[in-house]
């Protein structure tokens, strides 16, 4: 038998296999000091030492999916639901354009119907025509159809993020209920068509979720890079009391952990794929006050602020914990541009930062 490689050869090394990426994310103590040293080494030359801003608004959590993890899931009846009006979304894009965040992005609970699908066509045209098309668009809108995708791509977004929550088909549909409104199939599918339409496509996992296991994640990081995905977030799975499984949360690894696993998911992603953008997940913040802010050393290059008005922000947890909720978005401006000084980066304010890898597959294919 092979004796295991160590992460050193590994780091040098430019095509990984799936047994390298198990050795990367399980490093610990120096071995993981060197992982994280080598993303943040090709971070800075790939990308740059920009870290680009999202100015993200949560505008509803009416959502028609049940997946099993999720605060906001159509079976929590605990939740007050909530959908902003048009003017105080284009209020937020208007105050992302000011801050000079360059891109703003919408998400909301998962919600198919012509009158949707129409509201935001009008939205995005709209958000174009305030910010002199200087205002790039991301849009995290779930499942839909073909037409009312390209519908969205023509009226202005042009980058959209679907997570895949897990890339092993058995393990998805345990986080999921058993119909077809949850089909890993559909999933795949909607990202394929995303690709071909055009959008910058984003997607991500889940960290540290019950039953999955490092090898799941090295697939994870495979499928993505199969994929040829040109943007990815992710973050660690945190349990919410009122979901389905929540009963599993004896079986979780503790908070601290997770949270070291999913940087070292980043970093590994990072050195496997290296001009991709990257976010800070949200979620790492949750764990540690300057989780984002942790992650971009080790390879993440997007933050996304939060700029939904404060008052509705303690309605859209998706998790425990989530930070920030009792804040208003001009207090964020302030408190990010100390902190992103902290992980020896500076921001790209008033730029699109999108994905250079866009670009280099768009050629290279
Ligand atoms: N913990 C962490 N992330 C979660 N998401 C949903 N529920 C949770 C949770 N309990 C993530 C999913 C989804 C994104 C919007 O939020 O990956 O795609
Ligand atoms: Fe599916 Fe919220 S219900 S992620």
């Amino acid at each position: 038998m092979n004796l295991m490689k160590n992460i050193k050869d590994i780091l040098n090394q430019k095509e990984f296999s799936k047994e390298d990426l198990v050795t990367m994310l399980s490093a610990k103590g120096d071995d993981q000091k060197l992982l994280f040293a080598k993303a943040k080494e090709v971070k800075e030359r790939e990308v740059g030492k920009k870290v680009y801003y999202r100015g993200l608004v949560e505008f509803s959590n009416i959502c028609s999916k049940d997946c099993y993890y999720c605060g906001i899931r159509k079976g929590n009846n605990q939740v007050s639901r909530f959908n902003l009006s048009d003017d105080q979304i284009l209020q937020a894009a208007e105050f992302a354009y000011k801050s000079s965040y360059g891109s703003f992005v919408m998400q909301s609970g998962e919600i198919s119907s012509p009158a949707f699908t129409e509201r935001i066509e009008n939205l995005l045209r709209e958000i174009k025509r305030l910010t002199n098309d200087e205002l790039g668009i991301t849009i995290s809108l779930g499942e839909q159809t073909e037409e009312t995708y390209r519908r969205w791509f023509d009226a202005g977004a042009h980058r959209y993020l679907l997570r895949i929550e897990s890339s092993n088909r058995g393990l998805y549909q345990k986080l999921h209920p058993n119909d077809a409104n949850h089909s890993f199939e559909k999933r795949l599918e909607c990202l394929n068509t995303l690709k071909k339409i055009g959008y910058q496509t984003g997607t991500g996992v889940m960290i540290a979720l019950p039953f999955q296991t490092l090898e799941h994640l090295a697939d994870d990081i495979l499928f993505m890079r199969d994929f040829d995905v040109d943007m990815v977030g992710m973050g660690p799975y945190i349990e919410h009391p009122d979901t389905p499984l929540y009963q599993y949360r004896n079986e979780l690894i503790p908070l601290k952990e997770r949270f070291e696993l999913a940087l070292r998911m980043i970093a590994t992603l990072r050195i496997v794929m290296r001009d991709i953008n990257i976010a800070a997940a949200t979620a790492l913040q949750a764990i540690d006050p300057i989780g984002r802010e942790k992650a971009a050393k080790v390879g993440a290059n997007i933050i996304m602020p939060n700029i939904t008005p404060g008052l509705y922000r303690n309605s859209y947890k998706l998790y425990e914990n989530k930070p920030c909720v009792d804040e208003e978005p001009q207090d964020c401006v302030q408190c990010l541009d100390v902190r992103i000084r902290l992980a020896d980066a500076y921001i790209g304010y008033g730029e699109w930062g999108d994905s250079k890898h866009y670009f280099t597959r768009n050629t290279n294919s």
